[in-house]
């Protein structure tokens, strides 16, 4: 285990701090009946150690030549064993001369079975006429695209030129370049640019039959025209709140902020692709209740696009940083106490995930040692949460928001277009507030960044909006059986629909309910009828917990109409649990599997139990 892999990123290969690429060139051709990018990447390297060889990244590519860019000439390179979920190591031997710069070019195809895209046939979207390709790179699924140095350490600028079918449309993580006819008169050549050094996985390709709305001065939505008008109108409030982290962080550097609403396969809810932020359709509730994942991805352009994590041992660092600033930009839209009522909400969330991981997990720890460990299996609501709790914490203990607000933004603008490790920021928030010291060294440092478990201090929220939830659950679990036509949509008129979603929660922590309060529950609160993903995905695990047969075809449509991990992963692993359910389950996973991207397939397949082929 481990074998090869860097010092500085135990999921990486590549080493940098010798060897490092500067910009990147996209050359490939998107060939759908295939399912793969043909074509190069041109790298400039720079090369800090006279005699280290260039090391790379990579995962199921075929590399066909490597050359040097000038010259065209062959350069020898060596491709390494297979390390299960890192893929292999490209060395590429540079020449004996000294020379501080160089100009490579890998030719290379990917495999149908990269692991960050998901190649859609016709039948899987919704205008049913044209394939689509989406990719996915985060945490390190980028080396399975192009040859790269794959860690967030290493940032480069890139440029593209991609030569797809006409009627298509492509789009990736940078500013449009302009459009060029090709020899072949049915393909297209699209091209574009990233002038902000970017981590590696932050480049991302889309290439569907898109359409787009204006948005904002800066921002248009995309997606295919089935969906385009409702995205437009869920999603009308993005310049308000960009304009709101502008104030907050500073200026918005990526130029153009496009949103994306991807097919249902998409695996997360959003992803801070940058200039163009990716999100699942599962956020199309109508009333614009689910926009927080847009005020999340738009903190990522500071917190993590900007001021990026050194490796993924520090995610807390982008991911802890950007909760807590998207938090701060929903209670700028509603208010304080909506703050406080999303932060009470997201300590539970950690609550029930530390339960569920086990509080000596050591993948609890806000910085956890990731040597050996697939990124993708380290993930949990922990870094955002525990980094959320640690940074309002601090926050309180230094002066409250208007103090800590300044130190948000001089942070990151001490440390932009870098990238840093949970010391690095630790000594800045000391100089920082070297007057505060006293009240720094009181800090258990230790058990909040490297022990497992909750945190040592409960911060103090302001409960208002959340005690109403908790009051309403208790209703629930404390009536009598004969008791229940006390309950009916009154009990929720006022409820905002975070709140409808706290209270499932609260009752998803407790004990099932049984069977007649499941259905109570559902006809009082129209539940069947609801078609909010967050709030449809508690319902269906209330339901299964109570082992509710009625549950379960609804269960096994959510599953298989999307590909939304936060929701697919627990109502699979749900199913699995309950012995009526397991079966289908499996069945079902074993019937969809192949319309899944990679990774969903993969994380589902471990919940399931069942052994890889
Ligand atoms: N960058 C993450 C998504 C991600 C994390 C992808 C790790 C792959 C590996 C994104 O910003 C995110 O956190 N998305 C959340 C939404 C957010 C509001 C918590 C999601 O997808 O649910
Ligand atoms: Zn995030």
């Amino acid at each position: 285990m481990g074998e090869g892999l860097s010092e500085i990123d135990p999921n990486s290969f590549s080493n940098p701090e010798q060897c490092i690429v500067t910009d990147i060139h996209i050359n490939v051709e998107v060939d759908f009946s295939r399912k793969i990018l043909k074509g190069y990447v041109d790298l400039s390297v720079e090369r800090k150690n006279p005699k280290a060889d260039l090391v790379l990244d990579t995962r199921d590519l075929n590399v066909i030549n490597v050359r040097n860019k000038n010259t065209l000439s062959k350069m020898a390179f060596t491709l390494g064993e297979p390390v299960e979920n890192f893929g292999r190591k490209l060395e590429i031997k540079l020449p004996k001369r000294i020379s501080k710069k160089y100009n490579i070019r890998i030719d290379y195809e990917t495999a149908p079975h990269s692991t960050a895209l998901q190649w859609l046939e016709p039948c899987q979207t919704a205008g049913k006429k044209h394939p689509y390709l989406f990719s996915q790179c985060e945490p390190i699924h980028a080396r399975s695209m192009l040859p790269c140095q794959d860690t967030p350490g290493v940032k480069t600028t890139y440029t593209a030129s991609i030569t797809a079918p006409y009627e298509l449309t492509v789009l990736m993580s940078a500013v449009r370049d302009g459009e060029e006819i090709d020899d072949d008169p049915l393909m297209k050549k699209y091209k574009f640019i990233q002038k902000v050094p970017i981590p590696s996985y932050l480049i991302a390709i889309v290439v569907g039959a898109l359409e787009s709305r204006e948005l904002g001065p800066r921002s248009h939505i995309w997606s295919e025209k089935e969906y385009v008008d409702k995205a437009a109108e869920e999603f009308s409030e993005t310049e308000k709140m960009l304009s709101i982290a502008e104030k907050l962080l500073g200026e918005y550097v990526w130029e153009v902020y496009d949103l994306l609403l991807l097919p249902p396969s998409f695996p997360v809810g959003g992803m801070e692709n940058p200039c163009l932020t990716f999100l699942t359709p599962t956020l199309l509730a109508g009333d614009k209740s689910l926009v927080d994942v847009v005020a999340h991805e738009i903190a990522h352009s500071w917190t993590g696009n900007l001021v990026t994590n050194r490796n993924f041992e520090h995610f807390w660092l982008k991911e802890g940083f950007t909760n807590f600033i998207e938090n701060k930009i929903i209670g700028s839209m509603h208010g304080e106490p909506a703050r406080h009522f999303r932060a009470l909400e997201g300590w539970k969330e950690l609550e029930y995930a530390i339960e569920t991981l086990g509080d000596q997990n050591p993948l609890t720890k806000l910085v956890p040692d990731l040597k050996g460990v697939d990124p993708d299996d380290a993930f949990s609501s922990v870094p955002y949460e525990k980094g959320h709790t640690l940074l309002y914490y601090l926050e309180t203990l230094l002066g409250g928001p208007d103090v800590f607000d300044e130190f948000l933004k001089a942070y990151i603008d001490e440390y932009k277009y870098q990238s840093i490790d949970t010391d690095t920021w630790k000594n800045y928030l000391y100089k920082y507030f070297s007057e505060k010291e006293d009240i720094l060294k009181k800090i258990d440092w230790n058990a909040w960044l490297y022990s497992p478990g909750m945190p040592p201090v409960k911060p103090e929220y302001d409960c208002s909006l959340a005690q109403k939830c908790v009051d309403l659950c208790n209703r629930w679990i404390n009536a009598g059986e004969n008791d229940l036509e006390q309950f009916s949509i009154k009990d929720i008129a006022e409820f905002s629909s975070p709140q409808c979603r706290e209270f499932l929660s609260l009752l998803l922590q407790q004990e099932p309910l049984s069977v007649k309060k499941m259905e109570k529950l559902t006809d009082a609160y129209n539940l069947r009828e609801n078609h909010n993903s967050e709030i449809r995905f508690r319902w269906i695990r209330l339901g299964l917990k109570s082992q509710w047969k009625e549950i379960i075809d609804p269960a096994l449509k959510f599953v298989t109409n999307i590909g939304r991990m936060k929701f697919v992963r627990p109502i699979y692993r749900d199913m699995y649990e309950w012995n009526e359910t397991r079966e289908k389950a499996v069945l079902n996973y074993h019937e969809h599997s192949k319309e899944m991207m990679y990774m969903t397939a993969f994380a589902l397949a471990k919940d399931l139990q069942i052994s890889e082929d």
